[in-house]
């Protein structure tokens, strides 16, 4: 009997020793991945108090998505998706500098030089113009600090295991795979910069679509097939050629896209239709 006792004992503490062991592991591991720093370039943004830059701001923040996971009143909230919380973007102004702003959205660092985590689209937004960066941080500024405060996600054990295997990343791990659309021409200059701004989160900012069975996002060279009265309804209602209801784009396109006005819908028609001929070598009206 006392044998048994002293060898559960043994048993236990070896159990306990290997489970601390792999605990401080995890941790040490995954600290190198989520405490890297990384270098912050400088900043030329200026959030303004011209109405005309806060117009544009408000109206940016719905199709580039800020408004939908950020909520319409950019307080942040609960993302079930990622099992986090976005961040409540009125109390971040009363502490981010317009560098911190712009870092966050186009380099995906937080003010101490860590990686902001994967679920903020900072690498789809790494080529948003400066004009469209000051008119959002400007916007964001002019809104009345309203609701609790939201602490960046927290890295509980579980959370480091999954960054430590590779899957859940810091947003850097995504930057390396994104590339700029292609440039078709000067007259579409504007419609290709809102393009990988509104579309890249999903589609790539290249346009490229990811690949896999659907309904993984497709390449946008799709467009070209679209009629443009087919593609303006599909942004505006959700409903895709032939009246289809989509899995994911349908609501995308109701809740953030179909807030462009209809010339920037034009617009955006001639650019991805433009592409989508110039990449499939497809004969077009143009
Ligand atoms: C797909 C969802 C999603 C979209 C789209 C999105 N965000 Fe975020 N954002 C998040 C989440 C989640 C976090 C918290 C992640 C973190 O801090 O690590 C976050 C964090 C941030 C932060 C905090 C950075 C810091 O310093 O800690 C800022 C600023 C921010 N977002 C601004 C924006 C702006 C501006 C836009 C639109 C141009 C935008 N976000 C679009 C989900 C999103
Ligand atoms: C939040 C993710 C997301 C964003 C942002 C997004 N899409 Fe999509 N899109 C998808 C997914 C996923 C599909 C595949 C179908 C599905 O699952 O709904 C898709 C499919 C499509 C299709 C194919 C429709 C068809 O006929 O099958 C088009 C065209 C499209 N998207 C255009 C756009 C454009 C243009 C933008 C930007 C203005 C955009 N999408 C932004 C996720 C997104």
């Amino acid at each position: 009997m006392r044998q048994f006792w002293k060898w559960g004992a043994i048993g236990v503490s070896v159990i306990v020793i290997v489970a601390l062991a792999a605990g401080a592991y995890v941790y040490i591991a995954s600290e190198q991945i989520i405490a890297q720093r990384y270098p912050l370039s400088s900043s030329h943004i200026h959030a303004s108090t011209d109405p005309e830059v806060i117009a544009l701001g408000a109206h940016l923040v719905r199709p580039y998505g800020c408004a939908d996971c950020h909520r319409p009143n950019l307080q942040g909230t609960y993302i079930a998706d990622f099992g986090m919380r976005s961040r409540n973007l009125t109390r971040l102004a009363q502490t981010l500098s317009d560098a911190d702003f712009d870092h966050a959205i186009r380099r995906g660092v937080r003010p101490d030089g860590t990686s902001i985590a994967e679920s903020m689209p900072s690498d789809s937004f790494q080529y948003m113009p400066d004009r469209d960066v000051t008119a959002i941080v400007s916007y964001i500024r002019s809104l009345k600090p309203a609701g609790p405060d939201i602490p960046p996600p927290s890295y509980d054990l579980k959370t480091r295991w999954d960054v430590l295997r590779g899957t859940k990343k810091v947003v850097q791990a995504w930057f390396p795979l994104q590339r700029p659309a292609i440039d078709v021409g000067p007259r579409y200059a504007r419609a290709r910069e809102m393009a990988m701004s509104a579309c890249g989160e999903c589609h790539g900012t290249a346009l490229e679509g990811q690949g896999g069975p659907p309904p993984s996002p497709p390449n946008l060279t799709i467009v070209a097939s679209y009629e443009r009265a087919d593609f303006l309804k599909f942004m505006r209602t959700g409903k895709a050629a032939g009246n289809r209801e989509l899995p994911m784009m349908s609501a995308v396109a109701r809740v953030r896209i179909s807030h462009l006005s209809d010339a920037e819908l034009n617009a955006l028609y001639d650019y991805l239709s433009a592409r989508g001929r110039k990449l499939t070598g497809m004969a077009g009206p143009h």
